[in-house]
């Protein structure tokens, strides 16, 4: 998957028009200044749209999305503002810890969430479709044939009781009308494009008769094998070993080049993202922190917890060093602390003059004042304090 050069990337015209007025708003000190400057980060977050740092035509496109869960305690403000988008051929990681709403913003795509308990707000657009708000049974045909989601564990999603064979045989026809000889035909054929070998006889094997990196390559056959045009692989590899990994990370990549699928990818790993990734959104308590493409943000990351989780990973040259994690827990997304989500975590808080991180969200910017790079940190010199302390422990 390649990273265009940035020189061939370009901005959408309606992008430029947003950017440049986002850019050149500055950041206020107070609620004041705020309400004399003009509308609020949602409302301008809303206005700018979904940042989009290929330039390619997006096949997804999710905008200001909000997923929030009514609970005893409160309300959960698992999402907020979300927006980004994925092109065909393309893949986009989202990383962020535990807890940053990377599961829940995918399953909002997918439909997944139980209509009762959540709220959802916002745009997503699949070929141009709006997916919110359409019924249950609409929801069912596009999933698993448009759009399909890979596991972290494939217990959850294969049924012990049906075989491999069956289950493919059955996701196959409940989206194309044929014979079943024609549909175990095609499931034969995806149990090879996985990499299975003797098709024939694991066609009638049940789960449990597959090794957990089996069972893994069974659940993309039955995720791809209706030829889905988007696919969310939600930590497809976390529950395997290392080799069997970057088995399963050549089989999406490859799949994706035979498909030309859209792909996100949703990882704790930044070494997959550097493998995979065309374009990174980093996620921190429901909130992008950080976008671009992953030569951007992997080279010049310009936001104080992309730093951590960089400096939080083992390098090889690297290796004697300790490493740094990134101390504290995320916030309660019961109770979000004011200004920038970071701010108790933050190692350069002191660096921001005033208390504006502690009270204003710091809006998703520009990085250098231009391009489809962005990052929300009120952080006068992001690029200076990178170059100058961070990179080099990186090494
Ligand atoms: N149904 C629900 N009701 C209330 N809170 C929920 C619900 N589902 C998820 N959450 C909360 O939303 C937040 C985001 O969860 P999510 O599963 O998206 O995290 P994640 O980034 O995928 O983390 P992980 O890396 O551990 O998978 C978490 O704090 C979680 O507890
Ligand atoms: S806005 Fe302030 S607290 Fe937040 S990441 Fe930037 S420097 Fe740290
Ligand atoms: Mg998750």
């Amino acid at each position: 998957m390649s990273t265009p050069a940035p020189q061939d990337r370009q901005v959408p015209e309606d992008r430029k028009d947003s950017m440049a007025d986002s850019a050149a708003t500055p950041p206020a000190a107070t609620d004041a200044v705020a309400a004399k400057r003009g509308p609020s980060v949602a409302t301008r977050e809303r206005r700018q749209g979904s940042i989009n740092p290929s330039g390619e035509t997006p096949y997804l496109v999710v905008e200001d999305l909000a997923v929030k869960f009514p609970t005893a305690d409160g309300l959960v403000s698992a999402v907020n503002g979300l927006s980004y988008s994925v092109p065909l051929g393309r893949t986009l990681a989202i990383v962020g810890e535990s807890g940053s709403g990377k599961s829940v913003s995918s399953m909002a795509v997918m439909g997944l969430h139980d209509r009762k308990r959540t709220r959802i707000t916002g745009s997503i657009r699949l070929g141009g479709d709006e997916m919110i708000g359409l019924s249950e049974n609409d929801l069912m045909k596009i999933r698993g044939d448009a759009v399909s989601m890979v596991f972290q564990d494939p217990q959850s999603s294969l049924h012990p009781l049906y075989t491999i064979g069956n289950q493919l045989v059955e996701g196959y026809r409940v989206h194309h009308k044929v014979s079943k000889d024609a549909a175990k035909k095609r499931a034969l054929e995806m149990l090879d494009l996985v990499g299975i070998p003797n098709p024939q006889r694991r066609f009638g094997q049940y789960p449990h008769e597959f090794s957990g990196g089996m069972r893994q390559r069974a659940m993309i056959a039955m995720s791809l094998i209706n030829d889905p045009k988007l696919v969310i692989a939600d930590e497809p590899t976390t529950a395997l070993d290392v080799t069997v990994q970057a088995q399963i990370l050549d089989l999406l990549n490859n799949l994706q080049k035979e498909f030309g699928s859209a792909i996100v990818l949703i990882t704790h790993d930044l070494g997959v993202v550097a493998e995979m990734a065309d374009d990174v959104l980093v996620m921190y308590a429901g909130r992008c922190v950080e976008y671009g493409t992953a030569e951007d943000v992997l080279a010049n990351p310009r936001m104080p917890y992309t730093w951590g989780l960089l400096e939080s990973i083992p390098t090889v040259s690297a290796a004697n060093e300790r490493l740094r994690p990134i101390t504290g827990l995320p916030p309660s997304l019961l109770n979000l602390p004011s200004g920038c989500s970071f701010r108790p975590r933050c190692p350069y808080v002191d660096r921001v003059k005033g208390e504006l991180c502690s009270t204003e969200l710091p809006e998703l910017l520009p990085v250098d004042g231009a391009g489809a790079h962005v990052s929300r940190c009120h952080l006068h010199d992001k690029a200076s304090i990178y170059e100058a302390e961070v990179a080099p422990r990186l090494g």
